[in-house]
């Protein structure tokens, strides 16, 4: 869910946000930004249930001691693991029907986040 946090604006109408983004994501950006916004949207969807809270020991969205130890394996490997499953982290994080692109933009958003 989108938090207040997020809007330095004050509090949005969602269906304005929702609107906004699907037709963000629709026009098809390929600018960075919209690259990012996109791995944000995937991470929102399919990641954030364990990643947002470390669920099972799940590294913590932008929290850099956790993923200090995690990111010298460089982001090929870190994309691989998250498209495989690792440990205790499901393939695709159970979101089997994600293509291997859109994990990959999940998990460069992540990576985007710690450095
Ligand atoms: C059901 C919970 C769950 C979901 C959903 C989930 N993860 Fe994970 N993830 C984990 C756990 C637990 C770990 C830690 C695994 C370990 O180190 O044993 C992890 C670790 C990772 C890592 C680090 C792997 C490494 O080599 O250190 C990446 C990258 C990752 N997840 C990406 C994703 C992405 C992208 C998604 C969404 C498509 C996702 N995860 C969804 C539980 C989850």
């Amino acid at each position: 869910m989108l938090s207040v946090k997020q809007f330095p604006l004050g509090r949005p109408k969602r269906g304005a946000w929702f609107f906004l983004y699907t037709l963000a994501l629709l026009t098809g950006c390929d600018s960075d930004s919209g690259q990012a916004a996109l791995g944000k949207e995937l991470f929102d969807a399919n990641c954030k249930v364990c990643h947002a809270q470390g669920l099972n020991g799940a590294p913590i969205l932008g929290n850099q001691k956790m993923w200090r130890d995690r990111l010298p394996q460089g982001v090929d490997v870190l994309i691989q693991h998250a498209i495989e499953g690792y440990g205790l982290m499901p393939a695709k994080g159970g979101r089997t029907e994600l293509g291997d692109e859109e994990v990959a933009e999940a998990v460069r958003y992540m990576i985007s986040e710690v450095q």
